[in-house]
């Protein structure tokens, strides 16, 4: 039995009209296995809540028909998965080999320093004390010719230094959220 390293936590999560819409299209477009729908659903309710938690994999395991363990396999074996909140600025750094080549690990290291991400959150993640920040590594971004790439929320940074880091957090301190152009 594959289980996550730390307890799901238990979720009070309650998916809306608009949510469950897009949980049928998504159901809807593997008429012959809807087993395939899993990961997207997982992704979908990872999107709208931040994390998934025991309630999820309840919710897509019945949606599907599915013993809840296929979906614990899933979250286990995905790293972009998450089952504890991210920070408010959630930091996403490819681990794969272009990007390792380029120096991503030194990067990850020195972006959980700025940050103070010291703490693990469980499943690769690191927080910082306030849960403003948190830092992960994920798989390829499709961004190789231009490593080390990594994303901040849904922004994509190519040939990303720890200037650009600096940059990002020095907005973020001023504007609450927003971290400039990206791409860059
Ligand atoms: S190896 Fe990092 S973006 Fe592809």
């Amino acid at each position: 039995m594959v289980v996550p390293d730390q307890p799901l936590l238990p979720g009070e999560e309650a998916p809306g009209a608009e949510f469950e819409r897009k949980a049928d299209e998504i159901v809807g477009q593997y008429p012959a296995s809807r087993r395939s729908a899993a990961l997207p659903l997982l992704h979908l309710w990872q999107k709208e809540f931040g994390f998934l938690s025991q309630r999820a994999v309840e919710w897509i395991s019945e949606r599907l028909g599915l013993q809840p363990i296929h979906i614990l396999e899933l979250i286990t074996f995905y790293p972009m998965l998450r089952i504890r909140p991210g920070g408010r600025i959630n930091f996403k750094v490819c681990r794969t080999l272009s990007c390792a080549l380029a120096g991503s690990h030194e990067l990850f290291a020195q972006i959980r320093d700025r940050c103070g991400a010291t703490a693990s959150a469980g499943h690769g993640i690191y927080l910082s004390p306030d849960g403003t920040y948190s830092v992960e590594f994920v798989e390829c971004l499709a961004l190789c010719g231009s490593a080390p790439a990594m994303m901040v929320d849904e922004e994509e940074f190519e040939r990303a230094t720890i200037g650009t880091v600096d940059r990002i957090l020095a907005e973020s301190l001023g504007s609450g959220a927003s971290h400039g152009e990206g791409k860059g």
